[in-house]
């Protein structure tokens, strides 16, 4: 279906990938992992032609159409939500757009030129485009109220469905998605984890998260040392036998014969686990042909994400008083009353992230409340990791220089300081001087990090702050944040995340707060909070 040939890729003197040779079949879903910065987003780019590899060839079977779910999920901020699907057809969508174009000018000539393209595009059955999308719209649960409304004005989670619409609008032979969990919700992702185990074509998928990895994907296809290595079976599979793999080759004394042995046995396990799971029904026999000769120990590493604070907050954090704010006249979140003090670790949650997002920029100071107030301690100081970092990479900077913006003194202005601060987060010797312009989804939020932890504020603000990191980052992130001994606020979609950090759960519902001091799973468990959760979302007050 498609395939890549002796594919090579450098960037100055860093290779990302060194003469690989790769093949994706249809049937397959094809997960692709690897730390980040390893180059899986830059590999779908040259699979989908926006970017040409320094050498070698990608080869999609004539005939055979190709569609990629963008990882910026903003891209359309500015189209309608019907056209953006609509968009999804390139060749089509031109074709209207010229149609169109024409008409606005109409002269004899041009109405010949018209009745030319109009054949082409009913061939490709473009006077259907519209209903056709909206009915896909439908059937992904954006009805037909928003479908003229601007993406932007769409939620995260409705901005992906869109996306994924346009995806799939004219059933691509190939789709291709990078990081689609990314500002999804639990229950959209379990919608998606259906949808894509389902989906008869070849699908090749980006992702940091297992769980979903493990739900959908036929194959694994590993990204490290330069090369690309497939092998069937999800991702837990894989993540075991590679284990097992390193394990096996420090173990120097012990006989070939036993370590094939071991092997076995593990596969054997493992499929008779995989049987019994709701997998072994879907028509993706992944089972059949486990594969793990080859096996290779990772280059995995671990950022030292370590949070300290200038000073001590004193008792008093945060006052905010009957806070509400709206978009587009519909009300995000309304008579907010929270009074945070010292050791409180909150989990802020919504059922709207744009209700989250929106109380995260009022009280950094970037937007404004419809009414009501906020204070904070005068001891206090903050840092803010928003969900949208866009902003903060708009400059072309070394990455030393961008760092050095936060710096506060001398030392820290210093370029072994900040290289050495750099080479902690995995931005090693070349690569602390690489530009601000060319980072991976997850590189921009270390440096986001980074920039945190040279702040040394004692309260942390963190808007979905796992969203693009490899599993290496978050745990180093997670288990900095159980360990940091001054306040967090924090909306994630990572269960694990919510369930160890927070020690309060406060929801923002349009008809004011939920506020516990509980963790987060009694907080979602709790059979009278679930009553009363419904209703502040449905009731008007
Ligand atoms: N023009 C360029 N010049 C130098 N380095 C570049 C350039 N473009 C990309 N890179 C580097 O190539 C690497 C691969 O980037 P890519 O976005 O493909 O990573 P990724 O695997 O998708 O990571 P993530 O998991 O964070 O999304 C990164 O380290 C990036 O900084
Ligand atoms: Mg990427």
């Amino acid at each position: 279906m498609l395939s890549v040939s002796n594919l090579s890729v450098q960037f100055g003197k860093r290779v990302l990938f060194d003469e690989v040779n790769i093949t994706f079949t249809s049937g397959n879903c094809y997960g692709i992992i690897g730390a980040n910065g390893a180059g899986k987003s830059t590999f779908l780019r040259i699979l989908s032609g926006k970017e040409d590899p320094t050498s070698g060839k990608v080869h999609l079977e004539t005939g055979k159409r190709m569609s990629v779910l963008e990882q910026n999920h903003n891209a359309y901020d500015d189209f309608p939500v019907l056209e953006t699907v609509v968009r999804g057809n390139k060749e089509l969508f031109a074709i209207k757009q010229q149609i169109d174009k024409l008409y606005e000018d109409y002269s004899d000539e041009n109405a010949e030129k018209i009745g030319e393209l109009q054949v082409t595009f009913e061939e490709m059955n473009g006077w259907n485009a519209e209903s056709d999308a909206a009915a896909l719209l439908s059937n992904l649960g954006i009805s037909e109220n928003v479908h003229y409304n601007l993406m932007k004005d769409l939620d995260g989670k409705q901005k992906v469905r869109v996306l994924l619409a346009q995806a799939l609008f004219g059933s691509p032979d190939v789709l291709i998605m990078d990081e689609p969990t990314n500002d999804l919700d639990y229950e959209t992702i379990t919608w998606l984890e259906n949808f894509i185990a389902n989906y008869d074509n070849c699908v090749i998928v980006v992702s940091h998260d297992r769980h979903f990895l493990d739900a959908v994907c036929t194959h694994i296809s590993d990204i490290d040392f330069g090369k690309i290595n497939s092998y069937s079976g999800n991702y837990t599979f894989w993540y075991e036998s590679s284990q097992l793999a390193a394990r096996q080759r420090s173990q120097q004394n012990k006989k070939a014969e036993e370590k094939k042995k071991e092997l076995q046995e593990f596969i054997m396990r493992f499929s008779a686990n995989v049987a019994k799971s709701k997998q072994a029904t879907s028509r993706k026999k992944m089972i059949e042909k486990l594969n793990i000769d080859e096996i290779k120990p990772s280059s995995r590493r671990y950022p030292a994400i370590i949070f300290e604070r200038e000073r001590e907050a004193g008792d008093q954090i945060l006052n905010v008083s009957n806070l509400s704010s709206t978009l587009d006249g519909e009300i995000l979140f309304k008579g907010v009353d929270i009074n945070l003090v010292k050791g409180d670790k909150v989990v802020v949650y919504s059922k709207d992230s744009r209700a989250t997002t929106a109380f995260y920029e009022i009280l950094n100071g970037n937007q404004k409340a419809d009414s009501g107030a906020y204070q904070w301690g005068i001891t206090t100081t903050q840092s803010y990791l928003p969900l949208d970092n866009s902003g903060f990479f708009q400059e072309k900077l070394p990455l030393v220089d961008w760092l050095r913006q936060w710096a506060k003194t001398e030392e820290e202005r210093e370029e072994v300081y900040l290289r050495g601060f750099l080479g902690k987060m995995i931005f090693s010797g070349e690569e602390a001087l690489k530009t601000s312009d060319v980072l991976s989804g997850g590189e921009k939020v270390r440096c986001m990090l980074s920039r945190m932890m040279m702040m040394r504020a004692n309260v942390l603000m963190l808007d979905e702050p796992t969203n693009h990191l490899d599993l290496e980052s978050i745990t180093a992130f997670n288990n900095s944040l159980k360990n940091f001994k001054g306040t967090v606020l924090l909306t994630t979609h990572d269960h694990e995340f919510a369930q160890t950090v927070g020690n309060r759960v406060i929801e923002l519902t349009p008809n004011g707060i939920i506020d516990r001091y509980m963790t987060f799973d009694e907080y979602m468990d709790d059979t009278n909070l679930k009553e009363l959760r419904k209703k502040m979302y449905t009731v008007e007050v």
